[in-house]
């Protein structure tokens, strides 16, 4: 009797300490003025977020988030002040709208440039930057201009294996494919359902339609990506679409397969939420920003799905990264307040805030050493 009833006492307060260490955003940064999408992270902690240009002309497209907030923009000089308004020469060598950033296992920050303002093509700017973080220095350009990029391309995100990069094309709905050693450039699967916005979803955040500046459903075409840790397969997904899909790298990086040969392999994976950005532990565990129900969820290799935290403050969770600590950062775009995903009505409100929480096992492996010592204790004293 009394067993029973301390044991569940220790279960109680166990999950209760669960519970509530997990549950817990904390705010670790705000950038005041521009809008970011993403965060990433190196080994030893050093933070970058990237700043696209849906919100306004300026921004500073890259930057290290110092101590005491201080938002230095990287690597400087003349590659954060491209402006569309004043400013739009040189094209190649500046950061026109980045999208997305990610450092590699090397402690590289690679950068996406979409090529692209709002519904604007900027001919030659599409490429991927390699920063090298011991000099802070741009290392390597791969632009994509080989592809003659049709208008309405827009690069969107990257996943980096050893010999490729791969990215999503959000702006017809692509992959390309950049051979990292010769530079080599390849889009595939352009044709495919797959990497197609998924009509006819209507995504609904904070309440409201997620609706172009027209009032139309927002068409958000392939987006979401990863790379499992193998490096054999890569997964993506239009943001709004409710599953992954998944090609072997393989039959990816093969150019002898046909594109019909290739869309014939696409198979279709777990089952999500429409997300705004997705990142995978070193594990090949995903963390899944629910854009819908303002949640981080966990999905296993296998596809089962368990709750990280469900807050009103992540709004529009964007493209995270999880620190070597084992916090999962969570940049809050709020995308879905900017006119051209509010019916035109500009909602945001200011700053822009990045959280993060507690993701690892340490935690639990704790609590359940607590629990074993009370089991102990009890099974010494009482039983
Ligand atoms: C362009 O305009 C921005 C303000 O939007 C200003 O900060 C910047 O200095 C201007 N650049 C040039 C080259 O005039
Ligand atoms: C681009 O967007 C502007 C408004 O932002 C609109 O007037 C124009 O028609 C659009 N062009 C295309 C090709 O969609
Ligand atoms: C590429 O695909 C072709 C056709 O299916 C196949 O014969 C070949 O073995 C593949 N190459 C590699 C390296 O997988």
């Amino acid at each position: 009797m009394l067993e029973n009833l301390l044991l569940r006492t220790a279960i109680g307060l166990l999950i209760f300490i669960h519970v509530n260490a997990q549950n817990q955003l904390v705010e670790v940064a705000t950038s005041p003025e521009y809008q970011w999408n993403g965060v990433a992270l190196t080994k030893n902690g050093r933070m970058f977020a990237g700043f696209p240009r849906s919100a306004g002309d300026a921004t500073i497209s890259v930057a290290e988030i110092l101590p005491t907030n201080v938002i230095k923009a990287l690597p400087g000089g003349d590659w954060n002040t491209f402006n569309p308004i004043n400013s739009t020469e040189n094209v190649e060598n500046r950061f026109v709208n980045v999208n997305a950033i990610l450092t590699d296992v090397n402690d590289n920050l690679w950068v996406v440039d979409a090529g692209m303002i709002g519904n604007r093509t900027i001919r030659n700017s599409a490429k991927l930057i390699k920063i090298n973080l011991q000099n802070n220095m741009v290392e390597r350009i791969y632009s994509v201009s080989s592809l003659n990029p049709p208008e309405g391309f827009a690069l969107n995100d990257v996943r980096i294996a050893s010999q490729y990069a791969f990215l999503t094309e959000s702006g017809i709905g692509s992959i390309v494919i950049i051979n990292l050693q010769s530079g080599r450039v390849r889009r595939v699967l352009d044709k495919h359902p797959s990497t197609k916005f998924d009509a006819p979803t209507v995504v609904r955040v904070e309440g409201r339609k997620v609706l172009d500046e027209n009032g139309e459903p927002k068409k958000m075409p392939n987006n979401n990506l990863e790379l499992t840790p193998d490096e054999k397969t890569l997964l993506y997904k239009p943001s709004f679409s409710y599953n992954w899909w998944r090609i072997s790298v393989a039959d990816l990086t093969n150019e002898s397969l046909t594109e019909t040969q290739l869309g014939d392999r696409v198979i279709k994976g777990s089952e999500t939420m429409p997300t705004g950005g997705t990142t995978m532990d070193n594990e090949g565990n995903i963390y899944l920003m629910d854009l819908e129900r303002r949640a981080v969820w966990r999905q296993k290799p296998d596809g089962s799905l368990s709750l990280i935290v469900r807050d009103d403050r992540i709004i529009w969770g964007d493209a995270s990264d999880v620190s070597a600590d084992g916090f999962l950062y969570i940049p809050v775009s709020q995308n879905n307040r900017l006119p051209g995903f509010n019916n035109g009505v500009n909602q945001v409100e200011k700053p822009y805030r990045i959280y993060r929480i507690k993701i690892n096992s340490a935690l639990r492996t704790k609590s359940v050493s607590v629990l074993v010592l009370i089991l102990i204790f009890m099974k010494f004293f009482v039983g």
